[in-house]
């Protein structure tokens, strides 16, 4: 029995996908590449957008037909779409709106339900004979071993769901309170990944920072001896360096939640990377507000000078939002100012997308034009490659320390990131992949740098 994961979305929508993975595994099922022989097609989907959610059902017509050629097929769907874990054998009521849309749609289950799916498997298709699965440990989602895709590089979740209520966010909504893992969870995942080789960690939550802070960590007390529980959990796993871990990131934090402590713990602790991610969404107080942002412009600017003050080299990237209700030209002008201001190096830039159950789709209205937000998302694309291609200009004839992540047979070019998450070019070699290697940059494009190099 082989199964088919699509992965659609963020971070951790992948390393969500490495537990399900291995609890199908646990069930007895054998991943394949072929998505046309599996008998369990999952989709690991992405509400952020009404683009990525277009993307599932349109995929899913696709995969429904082969249910003519292969009736055992049984098709799933996880992430942010679903709200309520169920199968087309569950009595209608308690059903998810997904199986009530989708007919040939098998089950959905809740991404916190992960360590359930044999249940849900069964209720689907009883004739399926699943393994009972010893108990304890598996109470929790997170607590599924993850079947990791390389041996080099992993993401390691460090707390579910958000508290954070961004009016146009389905989050909060999709995956529910914010609770943070336990702490010896998380250096136990580690040191095992770095005890097998992997070379750089990548902690993922929906806002990092705020790691052993929200209510329900605050309710059981776990984190209460802790003044910083996130610069105390940095500062555990960089001992790791010692065993080999050369980089830690983290994405995404809250700018609300980023203090001096956790700037300055970039300079001082050896594996965390010059690499700051830090999500403005809108230059304009008045947009800030209306988002439920709790910042303004100012004070997110102070937190962009004290890190260049501290690591005037650092990488400094960013989310915005363009149309969001009500923009007017004049606030978004102002959106153009902060971008020349702090001139991030990288943004993703995103056209609002009205989430039915938010609050903005409840009490605003959508009323930037199609137009308008694609003459604004352009505007900024283009002050985006421009700050872009200054910053890896000023990377020219410097040395980066290169993670190898592939090699192209054709052009002979490795390629990885640099400590600054700059993809990095050069002439190397397929046996180079998971290795650590100095290069000097020769040239810089607007979103790769190229180089030699050195031994
Ligand atoms: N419309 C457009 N972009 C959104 N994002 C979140 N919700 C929406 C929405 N409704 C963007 C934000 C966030 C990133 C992950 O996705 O910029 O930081
Ligand atoms: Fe969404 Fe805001 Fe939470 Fe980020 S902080 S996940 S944008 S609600």
């Amino acid at each position: 029995m082989k199964y088919y994961i699509q992965t659609l979305g963020c971070a951790m929508n992948y390393s969500d996908t490495e537990r399900v993975s291995s609890m199908l595994e646990k069930l007895g099922y054998e991943k394949t590449e072929t998505p046309e022989d599996a008998d369990i097609y999952i989709f690991n989907t992405c509400s952020i957008r009404q683009k990525g959610e277009d993307r599932v059902y349109g995929q899913y017509q696709n995969v429904a037909g082969w249910k003519k050629s292969n009736p055992r097929l049984l098709i799933g769907i996880t992430g942010c779409m679903v709200r309520n874990t169920s199968t087309k054998n569950t009595e209608r009521e308690n059903q998810d709106h997904l199986l009530k849309l989708l007919d040939q749609l098998d089950f959905v289950f809740r991404i916190n339900d992960t360590h359930k799916l044999g249940e849900v498997l069964s209720e689907a298709e009883p004739r399926l004979e699943i393994p009972e699965l010893e108990e304890g440990g598996l109470n929790d989602y997170l607590r599924v071993k993850p079947k990791y895709q390389v041996a080099h590089q992993a993401f390691v979740p460090i707390q579910i769901g958000c508290d954070k209520y961004c009016t146009y966010c389905i989050v909060p909504y999709a995956r529910g309170r914010e609770k943070s893992r336990p702490m010896q969870d998380i250096i136990a995942e580690c040191t095992d990944l770095v005890e097998k080789g992997c070379k750089e960690i990548t902690l993922v939550g929906q806002t990092v920072n705020s790691y052993g802070k929200s209510v329900l960590d605050e309710q059981d007390g776990q984190f209460a001896h802790l003044k910083d529980p996130f610069v105390s959990l940095l500062e555990e796993l960089d001992k790791l360096t010692e065993k080999g871990l050369n980089r830690l990131r983290f994405t995404s934090p809250h700018p609300r939640d980023y203090n001096e402590n956790l700037i300055e713990a970039h300079a001082r602790l050896q594996c965390l990377t010059p690499h700051f991610h830090l999500p403005i969404q809108a230059g304009d107080d008045q947009m800030l507000q209306k988002m439920n942002r709790q910042y303004t412009f100012e004070k997110y600017k102070k937190l962009i000078d004290k890190i260049r003050e501290i690591l005037p080299e650092a990488s400094v990237t960013t989310d915005i939002i363009v149309g969001f209700c009500g923009e007017t030209d004049e606030q978004f002008e102002n959106t153009v100012k902060a971008y020349n201001n702090v001139r991030w190096d990288m943004a993703y830039l995103a056209r609002y997308s009205p989430r039915k159950g938010t609050v903005s789709w409840k009490a605003f209205k959508d009323d930037v034009s199609r137009e308008k937000k694609a003459e604004r998302w352009h505007k900024l694309n283009k002050l985006l490659e421009a700050c872009s291609r200054e910053y890896n200009e000023s990377m020219t004839g410097k040395t980066l320390e290169v993670l190898v992540e592939k090699f192209d047979n054709e052009t002979g070019l490795a390629e990885g990131k640099s400590r600054e998450n700059k993809i990095v070019q050069f002439p190397g070699a397929p046996d180079l992949i998971g290795h650590v290697v100095n290069v000097k940059i020769t040239n810089a494009l607007t979103w790769t740098l190229k180089g030699e190099k050195i031994s």
